[in-house]
């Protein structure tokens, strides 16, 4: 099978509630890809779904990996193979400094880990790198950070683990322009083979600079429509107007063309 993320006919949701709904996506190695939907439509659940978050159910498909099942895994295996979230609401630890915490995820990926020297070493290279005040290193995490902070920290934790997929949660909303800067540019410095992401968002603004290899748009758990950055440019011109009639006339040439 195929390396990066193949997720196949996935429906999903609580115990009362499917959310997703046959859901089909691949976001092959190396590649970054943006998923767009209106709210509540099922961008986040999918995202929880994948971490394992167990607050959801799974009634069928599969979500395989580079070929690895993760829908069979713990939440630490997957953890631990490298699939990362960037939260859209990034939780407080008081009593766990940010150093502390990012030594800890550091570690989990990292066999034999990291001296210390080493960690700390790497961690003010990322800190210059995205413009973060070194004094919140001896803060608790996330406690009391502006919302800014808050998405910075999540990209320093990306840069942390080196993830092998990555998926950021409205990582840009919120942010002032330097800091969207700051959020396009860590996602960039991630690129290479060994990594890719899926980049939820509701606006193109970050795509613009970040340049996703696919966009795809999520609407009532399902994805109705894969292309390039032209259905992120549709979309800020149309709104989801514009892309149902774009799938609609498609379906009607799909028709026109098996009569
Ligand atoms: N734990 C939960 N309890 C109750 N409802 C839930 C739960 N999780 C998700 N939902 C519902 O599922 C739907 C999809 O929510 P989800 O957060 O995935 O939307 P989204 O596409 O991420 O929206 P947004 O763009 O606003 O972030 C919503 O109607 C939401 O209220
Ligand atoms: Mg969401």
């Amino acid at each position: 099978m195929q390396s990066g993320l193949v997720i196949r006919g996935l429906t999903a949701g609580l115990d009362t509630k499917r959310i997703i709904d046959g859901l089909d996506l691949e976001v092959p190695d190396g590649e970054v890809h943006a998923l767009m939907g209106p709210n509540g439509h099922g961008k986040s659940t999918l995202a929880n779904i994948l971490m394992g978050n167990p607050g959801y159910t799974v009634e069928s498909g599969e979500a395989y990996l580079d070929g690895e099942n993760l829908l069979d895994m713990e939440v630490w295996e997957r953890a631990r193979k490298g699939l990362f979230l960037a939260f859209q609401y990034p939780a407080e630890i008081p009593g766990v400094t940010v150093s502390k915490f990012l030594k800890r995820i550091a570690d989990l990926r990292r066999e034999p880990p990291k001296n210390t020297a080493a960690f700390l070493a790497e961690l003010k290279e990322h800190f210059a790198m995205l413009d973060i005040d070194p004094a919140l290193a001896n803060r608790y995490l996330n406690d009391g950070f502006s919302g800014g902070e808050k998405k910075r920290m999540e990209i320093l934790q990306m840069l942390t683990v080196q993830p092998r997929f990555a998926i950021f949660d409205e990582t840009d909303s919120g942010l002032d322009v330097d800091a969207l800067k700051v959020v396009a540019e860590g996602i960039n410095h991630m690129r290479r083979p060994g990594f890719s992401a899926l980049v939820i968002t509701h606006y193109r603004r970050l795509l613009d600079l970040v340049k996703p290899d696919g966009v795809h748009i999520l609407e009532k758990g399902r994805i109705v429509a894969s292309g390039g950055f032209e259905l992120a440019e549709l979309l800020e011109r149309e709104g989801y107007e514009g892309i149902r009639r774009v799938v609609a006339d498609q379906k009607t040439r799909e028709a026109a063309y098996e009569n």
